[in-house]
């Protein structure tokens, strides 16, 4: 890409800011800390990769962002509005219909005693958006269509289809009221390697056809590159690393990093047998003076968790 392009992007507008974001839960006398200081925006039109291990904290901001949990702390700004700090039902609602959310598990999501229509038309019905009963099945057969599901799969139920289908449906549902901001929370983790390249194709087309925004929540690296313009790498709460795609697999700098793209499986099973694993140990290599590692800006875009003396090296190495 032409340095300038990557400047204009990098000034594309934000969909999304979010600002020193926490979520810490009470458990008897202890608290979680699930989010714990995320600051970072979305643009629109992009999909942002948040990728980390399990329990790191993804579903836990996820959920925040679109206000199933009020935040602990900090501010989620869409289109230059406080999320958290609307308070009127009307405002909420109409705020409700421009960020939906995709679930990793296409089985528990949907309902199994609703119809695929009355699953998908759910937000239609919400916010009054069909007119008639056959305005309503319309929109609902464009929807199937829009899938690549056809108008007879309308009046099934959920377990008469494969997992790829209902992950289908449940874009389908999303996107019956016309939003801008999709989080899909490890969208395809649940379904087999055949048919994850499928979804993700789907949800490429409709970011193009419709001008989506995805936050595009993963627990590896291997599909997100593929996805994502941008990736931020999430450890226990906080973001470690965030860059373009490209650079952070071209160049990882924190070693957590190193250590996900370490896990990625290789087609080539000579070259795989003799790789080496990485595993992140967080005691290893603590900053000396107890400094906290706090996320920097090393080069165009590309942001590390690091201590000062650890910027200035970095800063070095990456000059051209
Ligand atoms: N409602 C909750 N109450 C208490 N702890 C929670 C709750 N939801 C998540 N957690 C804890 O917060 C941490 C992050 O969870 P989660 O956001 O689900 O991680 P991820 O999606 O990355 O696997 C975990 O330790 C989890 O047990
Ligand atoms: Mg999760």
């Amino acid at each position: 890409m032409p340095r300038k392009m990557v400047k204009e992007m990098s000034n594309q507008e934000k969909l999304l800011e979010i600002k020193n974001l926490k979520q810490h839960f009470k458990v008897g006398k202890s608290t979680v800390k699930a989010v714990d200081g995320l600051t970072f925006d979305i643009k629109k039109g992009e999909t942002f990769g948040l990728v980390g291990e399990s329990g790191c904290g993804k579903s836990t901001t996820g959920r925040t962002i679109i206000r199933l949990y009020d935040a602990t702390d900090g501010e989620v700004i869409f289109k230059g509005e406080d999320v958290h700090g609307k308070k009127s039902a009307k405002d909420l609602k109409k705020f409700n219909r421009k960020m939906q959310m995709i679930f990793q598990d296409p089985y528990a999501s949907l309902n199994p005693r609703m119809t695929v229509a009355d699953i998908i038309a759910e937000g239609i019905d919400i916010h009054n958006l069909a007119e008639s009963k056959q305005a309503r099945m319309d929109k609902v057969h464009e929807l199937l269509e829009t899938v690549g599901l056809n108008k007879e799969h309308a009046n099934r139920y959920p377990h008469e289809f494969s997992g790829g289908q209902r992950q289908r449906i449940g874009i389908a549902r999303a996107l019956a009221v016309d939003p801008e901001f999709i989080i899909a929370d490890e969208p395809i983790s649940a379904l087999d390697v055949s048919i994850q390249a499928q979804v993700v194709n789907l949800m490429k087309k409709l970011q193009r056809e419709k001008g989506l925004t995805y936050l595009f929540i993963a627990h590896d690296l291997s599909m997100v590159k593929y996805i994502s313009d941008r990736i931020g790498v999430m450890y226990r709460g906080q973001i470690v690393e965030l860059a373009e795609s490209e650079e952070l697999y071209r160049n990882p700098l924190h070693s957590y990093t190193q250590s996900l793209l370490s896990a990625i499986p290789l087609p080539d099973p000579e070259y795989e047998r003799s790789r080496q694993r990485m595993v992140y140990d967080p005691e290893k290599n603590l900053p000396e003076n107890g400094e906290e590692r706090i996320l920097r800006e090393v080069s165009d875009g590309h942001w590390v968790a690091c201590t000062e003396e650890e910027y200035n090296k970095l800063k070095k190495t990456v000059t051209v």
